[in-house]
C-alpha cells in the first residue's frame, strides 16, 4: 500500500520569531512510519518540526503549519491508499500573526485566535476507497469523545489515547491506546512501546484493506 502518515506538531506563527504549538514530538508518527516501511509499504511522512531522524528510505515532507499539512497531503492524495493521522495538528491559530516581533511595551497583550482547517474532516468528502485512521489525544472521557471523533470525522479507525497518564501520548516511547473501529469493535491494548502501537495499528489497516478489497 501507499500510505500517508503525518507526524509531529503543527506550530502556527503569532510573530516572525513566536508561535503556538504543543508537546507532540513526533515519536508516534515516526514508529508509524517505520513500521509501515518494515513491513513493505511505501510511506510518504508528512511532519511537523520535530528533532527525531526519519527512517531511511521514507520520502519526508517537512510542513510547518496546519494549513501546509493539509496542503502537502492534498499533493499526495491520489497517490495514497491510506491516511494515518497521527499529527498533532494546532486547533487554533492566531487570526492575525504580525509581521513584525511583538513588543513587549505592547502588554497587556490579547490574541485573537481563529480555528484551523479541520485535515480529516475537509478531506472527507474526497475519501473515496482509501483508509483514514485518526489518533484522538483526550485528557478525560477519552473513549466517549474518541467515538465522536470517529463518526463526526468519518474515520475507519480512531486510536484513543489517554494523554494524562505520564507513560502515554506525548513524548514518552510508551503508549497506551484503545483501537475503536468504525464497526464498532473496540481493542484495548496494554501499555506497549510505540513501534508495538504502530504495528498493530498498521496490520489493522492492512485487514481492512483485505476486507474492503
Ligand atoms: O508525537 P508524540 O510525542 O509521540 O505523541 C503522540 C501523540 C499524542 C501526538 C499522538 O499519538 C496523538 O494522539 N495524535 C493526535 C493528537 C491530536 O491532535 O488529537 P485530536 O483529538 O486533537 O485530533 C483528532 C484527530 O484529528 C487527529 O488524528 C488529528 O491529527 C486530526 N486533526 C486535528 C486537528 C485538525 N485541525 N485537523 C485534524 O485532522
Amino acid at each position: 500500500m501507499n500510505l500517508i502518515v503525518t507526524a509531529g506538531p503543527t506550530r502556527e506563527p503569532l510573530d516572525p520569531v513566536r508561535f503556538l504549538s504543543n508537546r507532540s514530538s513526533g515519536k508516534m508518527g515516526y514508529a508509524l512510519a517505520r513500521v509501515a516501511m518494515q513491513r513493505g509499504h511505501a510511506v510518504a511522512l508528512i511532519s511537523g518540526p520535530v528533532a527525531l531522524t526519519p527512517p531511511s528510505g521514507a520520502q519526508v515532507i517537512p510542513v510547518v503549519t496546519a494549513a501546509e499539512m493539509l496542503a502537502a497531503i492534498r499533493r499526495q492524495w491520489a497517490w495514497c491508499d491510506a491516511l494515518i493521522m497521527a499529527a498533532a495538528v494546532c486547533d487554533w491559530r492566531p487570526a492575525c500573526p504580525a509581521l513584525q516581533k511583538i513588543k513587549k511595551a505592547r502588554a497587556p497583550l490579547s490574541l485573537q485566535l481563529e480555528q484551523t482547517p479541520d485535515i480529516l474532516s475537509t478531506l472527507l468528502p474526497a475519501k473515496g476507497r482509501r483508509i483514514m485512521v485518526g489518533f484522538a489525544a483526550e485528557t478525560e472521557r477519552v473513549t466517549p469523545e474518541a467515538r465522536r471523533k470517529l463518526r463526526e470525522k468519518g474515520l475507519d479507525l480512531i486510536v484513543a489515547n489517554n494523554v494524562g497518564q505520564p507513560d502515554a501520548g506525548f513524548e514518552v516511547d510508551t503508549n497506551r491506546v484503545t483501537l475503536i473501529s468504525v464497526a464498532g469493535q473496540e481493542e484495548t491494548l496494554p501499555l506497549m512501546t510505540k513501534d508495538a502501537v504502530a504495528a498493530r495499528v498498521v496490520q489493522w489497516v492492512e485487514q481492512r484493506r483485505k476486507i474492503l478489497g
